[in-house]
This record gives C-alpha cells, sequence and structure tokens, in this order.
C-alpha cells in the first residue's frame, strides 16, 4: 500500500498572507496532505487575532481544496504535535537570507527533539519576498494599502481590528 505523504505547516498566521498562501500551494505539488498548524504559544502576548480568529480565515481562504488542506491550532511542542498527526515533515518558508538564521536555529533544535521528522525548505515565490504578517500590520495600523498582499477576507478583518 503506498502511504499517503503528509506534511505539517507550522507558524503564528497573524494574520495568514498571500506568501503564506503560496508556500501552502508550492507544498501541495509534493505532499498529499498538507496541515496548516497555528501555534498558540504566542497567544498570551502580543497577537493581533485570537487562535479563533485565524482558524476562521485560513479556512476560510482555502474551503475549496477539500481534504488535502487541514487547519488545525496546536500548545507545546511542534514535533510532538507533528508526531500526534502522523507528519514526518515540516515545512518552512523562507524569503530572504535573513530568514535563516532563525529558522536553522529551530530546524536543528526540533531535529534535536525529535530526528525522524524533518524540516523541508520552500522558496517562496519572488513576488512574496518582502511579506511578513508583522509588517502588514503595521502598514494597516498607519492606513497604508496592503491589498493584493493578502486574501481580500483577511483585509477586512484587519481593516476592522484598527477601526475599532
Ligand atoms: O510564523 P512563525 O511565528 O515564524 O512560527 C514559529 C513557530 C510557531 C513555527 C515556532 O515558534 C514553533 O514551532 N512554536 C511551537 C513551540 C516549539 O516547538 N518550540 C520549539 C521550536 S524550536
Amino acid at each position: 500500500m503506498e502511504r499517503t505523504r503528509v506534511a505539517v505547516y507550522p507558524g503564528s498566521f497573524d494574520p495568514i498572507t498571500n506568501g503564506h498562501i503560496d508556500i501552502v500551494d508550492r507544498s501541495l505539488r509534493i505532499f498529499d496532505r498538507v496541515t496548516i498548524a497555528i501555534s498558540t504559544n504566542g497567544d498570551k502576548g502580543g497577537s493581533l487575532f485570537t487562535t479563533k480568529e485565524r482558524l476562521e480565515m485560513i479556512r476560510d481562504v482555502f474551503s475549496g481544496h477539500g481534504a488535502r488542506i487541514k487547519v488545525d491550532s496546536f500548545s507545546g511542542l511542534l514535533v510532538d504535535y507533528a508526531d500526534g498527526v502522523g507528519a514526518k515533515v515540516i515545512i518552512r518558508g523562507l524569503r530572504a537570507v535573513s530568514d535563516f538564521e532563525y529558522e536553522f536555529q529551530m530546524a536543528m533544535m526540533n531535529r534535536g527533539l525529535k530526528p525522524e521528522i524533518e524540516t523541508l525548505f520552500l522558496m517562496t515565490g519572488e513576488s512574496y519576498f518582502y511579506i511578513s504578517s508583522r509588517l502588514v500590520k503595521e502598514v494597516v495600523s498607519l492606513q497604508g494599502d496592503v491589498s493584493g498582499l493578502v486574501p481580500k477576507s483577511v483585509l477586512q478583518r484587519l481593516l476592522q481590528k484598527f477601526k475599532a
């Protein structure tokens, strides 16, 4: 029997951007199923959106993808979560060289914790090199235009947040 190839794509997704979506699309070319997993560890601190809001936004974006995409949240260690859902691969997107050091440290730590789980880096498409959730939030908070950097539904939620 052929094994199903499952990967976990973890992150804060506060909020999901077109850069994240590009990485999910690339992952679906390699894996049968991708679980997008929102880490809730940072929730006490500075997230703009609650976990529930982030889950809703991501589910909305991928509503047409059927069973190949699952959207979930997790607390605790990522490698334990990946193990629990039967994923042997963690996907991370790389934009510029500046991402590398942080990503390298995380990948090595995760490898030390669970050597059987591999981290796979995918290069973001060049139109997305400069997008980050942090900058998107900053620009919207200062009344800048981020349409084209996030899905329409996310843009609406961002505008609501900063109007409130
Ligand atoms: O989108 P982000 O904020 O760069 O994602 C970071 C994330 C959520 C992947 C990372 O912080 C994480 O894996 N957190 C879960 C806790 C954990 O396993 N920490 C050790 C990883 S080295």
